[in-house]
């Protein structure tokens, strides 16, 4: 999603440098488009395009950009394909003022046509330049600049976060709805951002600013206000202790790689949160008495709430239905009830769709619990509680560890729901890191020897038919090939058709399924296709198959977890002898703030 980054100092300087480290941090969040903004002494210089961080600094000469205040925006289209005059930050009608937003504003298209009536000079179809316009407005009927913003943040419907700078002036102006925002304090400088891990190198003493309030950044202050009467609110700056480690990359080439091989230390540090927690047991009992019961989330949390509802009903008896949130809107919402639990589930907690979701929920009274990565987002806000993920930082855009930590969180809950012993799940951390160097060279060669293809399946059977999907979405994601999930006994209802010499199919075998992955794998072995087998060593598996990955022995549950490590693994190898980057791929987006 796209990302804004201010920066507001006492003199003119150098900013272009800081600017594009700040870009860099955000990069995490998706983007197509790069744009950068300094603003002195009734100047302003504006350079922007579509493009990587790199080649557009460098084509643009970004790091020569100085200035006493910069703007720099990471742009991830909606409104307005990438180009260079959709880019931001975007000038107001005179280019008096400069502005960017990351978000949405809904009623775009009506103010844009809005704008032009009025005379204004409106150059692209973005929603960010509309913000700008929006204060133009006021300031055009004679208003103060600060109610001009005022006025402006009830004009501008939707989820966003939006800074605004004059030429003529020494400050920004910041202001969010819907979105996060966070603002810093350091030495000689203030500065603002759509999200803490790009401003943490710069300073640990920030403000959260709040929905309906407009912040004025001074060089060595900032002022608070309500956007309601324009009062003064005192807020005093939190330091904040996070390590950085986690927005670097350690050693490993790539972030998703280093996610991975953390995957096993994030389990351990939540399964000990969780034996520690008082929350469970009253989520537990809410569960167990719900009369129904939904996991609800997008992509990548879907997969983990599908798992989930597959260990609930294999140890506690109990049906958990799992939906993707916008689905639950359209089909279960208009049925549920207060006696009804449902359960959102998302790594950024940001998520549109599960927001929305989450909404029509509590409309009906439903009881709505959280689980979430992302401390302070709006879902953990916005729940009666929602338990933590402690994966830290997930800084590439496939998610990993957070996806391997719903599930674990999922199968703790499962184990309470059944009243079985919690300490049985310890071991799981060990078995991580076992898989990780068990597997870690085959999966290698066999990435080299299905690359050239651009169509795969991943097939899996009860615990391991969500991990197989999840797996096609990490291929997909990030290596642009079409790999589709499916139940193992589905592929003979029509894709069967799809196979020819050498077609890869990976199948991911329960301990309690090889018989009929068994089946699966001749069907399909038959017609010429290549099989892969993720599963526990077994002969028969290893007499009937191509290639065997094996992981450790544990039990169904355990191993469908174990499963999903060697498919990140492979989609990571297969995007980089791509020549793609994994952290970010193109068209995605981390966090996804729009319908
Ligand atoms: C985006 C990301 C996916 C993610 C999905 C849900 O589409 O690209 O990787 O799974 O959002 O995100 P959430 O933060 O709600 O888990």
């Amino acid at each position: 999603m796209c990302g804004i980054f201010g920066y507001v100092t006492n003199k003119e300087e150098a900013l272009g440098p800081i600017l594009i480290a700040a870009a860099e941090r955000l990069t995490y969040r998706g983007y197509d488009s790069v744009g950068a903004a300094t603003l002195n002494s009734g100047k302003i210089d504006l350079r922007k395009d579509v493009g990587k961080v790199d080649s557009v600094a460098a084509k643009y000469n970004i790091a020569e950009m100085r200035g006493q205040r910069g703007i720099t925006q990471l742009r991830w289209a909606t409104f307005g394909e990438p180009s260079q005059v959709n880019s931001q930050p975007h000038l107001d009608s005179n280019g008096d003022m400069v502005g960017a937003h990351n978000g949405n504003v809904v009623n775009n298209v009506e103010l844009r046509l809005e704008f032009m009536a009025e005379g204004m000079t409106v150059r692209s179809q973005n929603d960010g330049e509309t913000c700008v316009h929006a204060v133009e407005r006021y300031i055009s009927r004679g208003y103060e600049f600060i109610d001009a913003i005022r006025l402006a943040y009830g004009d501008l419907e939707g989820d966003y976060a939006f800074v605004i700078g004059r030429a003529n002036d020494d400050k920004l102006y910041a202001f969010k709805k819907g979105s996060g925002m966070v603002i810093g304090i350091g030495d000689g400088f203030t500065c603002l951002s759509s999200d803490l891990p790009s401003i943490l190198p710069l300073t640990r003493e920030v403000i959260r600013p709040q929905d309906g309030e407009i912040v004025t950044l001074w060089a060595d202050r900032v002022e608070v206000r309500s956007v309601k009467d324009g009062k003064i609110i005192q807020r005093i700056p939190e330091t904040v202790t996070e390590s950085m480690d986690a927005v670097q990359k350690g050693g490993y080439p790539h972030f998703m790689l280093k996610e991975i091989h953390e995957q096993a230390q994030v389990a351990r540090e939540l399964i000990h949160l969780l034996d520690g927690s008082p929350d469970v047991q009253p989520l537990v009992e809410k569960m167990k008495n719900a009369r129904h019961l939904y996991l609800i989330g997008c992509g990548t949390s879907y997969h983990a709430a599908a798992v989930g509802s597959v260990y609930i009903a294999q140890l506690a008896g109990l049906t958990a239905i799992p939906v993707l949130a916008p689905q639950f809107i359209a089909q279960y919402a208009p049925a549920v009830g207060y006696e009804d639990v449902g359960i959102f589930v998302s790594q950024s907690g940001e998520t549109k769709d599960v927001l929305n979701a989450l909404e029509a929920a509590e409309k009906r009274g439903m009881a709505c619990f959280g689980l979430a990565n992302v401390v302070g987002s709006t879902l953990t806000k916005a729940t009666s509680f929602c338990l933590p993920l402690c994966c830290g930082y997930e800084i590439s855009v496939p998610a990993t560890k957070t996806f391997t930590n719903q599930v674990v969180t999922f199968l703790y809950l499962a184990y309470r729901l059944a009243g079985k012993d919690t300490s049985e799940l310890l071991r799981i951390p060990e078995l991580m890191e076992q898989t990780i160097e068990m597997v870690g060279p085959q999966i290698e060669a066999i990435a080299k020897d299905i690359n050239e293809w651009n169509d795969m399946y991943c097939l899996g059977y009860g615990a391991t038919y969500p991990i197989a999907l999840e797996g096609a979405l990490k291929l997909k994601e990030i290596t642009y090939a079409h790999c589709e999930g499916m139940l193992s006994t589905e592929f003979k209802h029509g894709p069967l058709s799809a196979v020819s010499k050498g077609f890869p199919i990976v199948f991911v075998a329960g301990p309690n399924d090889v018989p009929l992955i068994i089946s699966g794998i001749n069907e399909v072995k038959v017609r010429g296709a290549r099989t892969i087998t993720i599963a526990e060593e077994d002969a028969r598996l290893r007499a009937n198959g191509d290639d065997l990955v094996v992981i450790p022995k544990s039990d169904a549950q355990i191993s469908a977890l174990l499963g999903v490590l060697p498919l990140q693994l492979l989609s990571y190898h297969m995007s980089v002898l791509r020549g793609f980057d994994p952290d970010f791929p193109r068209n995605l987006s981390k966090t996804l703030t729009v319908d």
